[in-house]
């Protein structure tokens, strides 16, 4: 089977109703990132931090996949399909997606402020000003914030190596290190990227842009790829 591999973003979980970051009313627009997503914007102001994130998982309980996160599953019966995504909301996963590498955390799960090795779910969608990891220091949100280091790079980078076919979906490739992989897709894979507006790619060679959004863009990737229809 070949290797499909899909780097997602935001633009991927738009169509089940939750925001992006840097589009016209995108959450960037409403919170300054600083304040919101930086270790010195939680050192400043840790209540306002936790409020943002639990109103986060608080929408994000109300959704649910949509049909580009469900056409990927579709995609497993005919290629070995891995996805790298940035996104911190759980809809691969709740779609059925088998492989899935999380770039960026997970907005369900807290960790240790003082030991980021000790991750624990979240029952429901509130971090409590008084919860505590087993050592006794309050939890701050999973997920990777500005200037913090991305542990899962390393494996993003050989899975993205190892791609006989790369697909980008829904992101706008600003971010860093995340963008940078598509550098390391071997010479002469092609690549497609799906979203309804211009994405920074460079000028790579072998790149075909799929100007749709992600669920109309994934039905037409779907014929492209099998020659047959998305059955949803
Ligand atoms: N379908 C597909 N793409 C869409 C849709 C849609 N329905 N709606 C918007 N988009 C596209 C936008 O055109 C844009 O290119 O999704 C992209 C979203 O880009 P960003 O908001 O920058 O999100 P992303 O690239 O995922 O951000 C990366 O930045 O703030 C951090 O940690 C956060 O993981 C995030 C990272």
């Amino acid at each position: 089977m070949q290797k499909l591999v899909v780097l997602t973003g935001a633009g991927i979980s738009a169509e089940s109703g939750i925001k992006t970051f840097r589009d016209t009313g995108g959450l960037w627009e409403e919170y300054d990132i600083m304040e919101v997503a930086t270790p010195q914007g939680w050192d400043k102001n840790p209540e306002m931090v936790q409020k943002f994130y639990n109103e986060r998982r608080r929408q994000l309980l109300e959704c649910k996949p949509n049909n580009a996160h469900k056409g990927l599953v579709e995609l497993e019966k005919y290629f070995d399909v891995e996805i790298i995504t940035q996104n911190v909301d759980d809809l691969h996963e709740r779609a059925g997606s088998k492989k899935v590498l999380l770039l960026h955390g997970e907005l369900r799960k807290a960790q240790s402020t003082r030991y980021p090795g000790l991750v624990y779910d979240i029952d429901g969608w509130e971090i409590k000003e008084e919860d505590r990891c087993e050592k006794g220091y309050p939890l701050r949100p999973h997920v990777v914030w500005f200037g913090e280091p991305v542990p899962a790079m390393e494996t993003a980078i050989e899975i993205t190596r190892e791609a006989d076919i790369f697909v980008v979906i829904g992101t706008s490739l600003n971010v860093y290190p995340a963008a940078s992989l598509l550098d390391y897709v071997s010479h002469g894979v092609r690549v497609y990227i799906i979203d309804p507006e211009e994405v920074m790619h460079h000028g790579r060679a072998g790149i075909e842009v799929i100007k749709e959004k992600a669920g109309v863009g994934v039905g037409i990737l779907f014929k492209k790829l099998t020659g047959k229809n998305l059955p949803l």
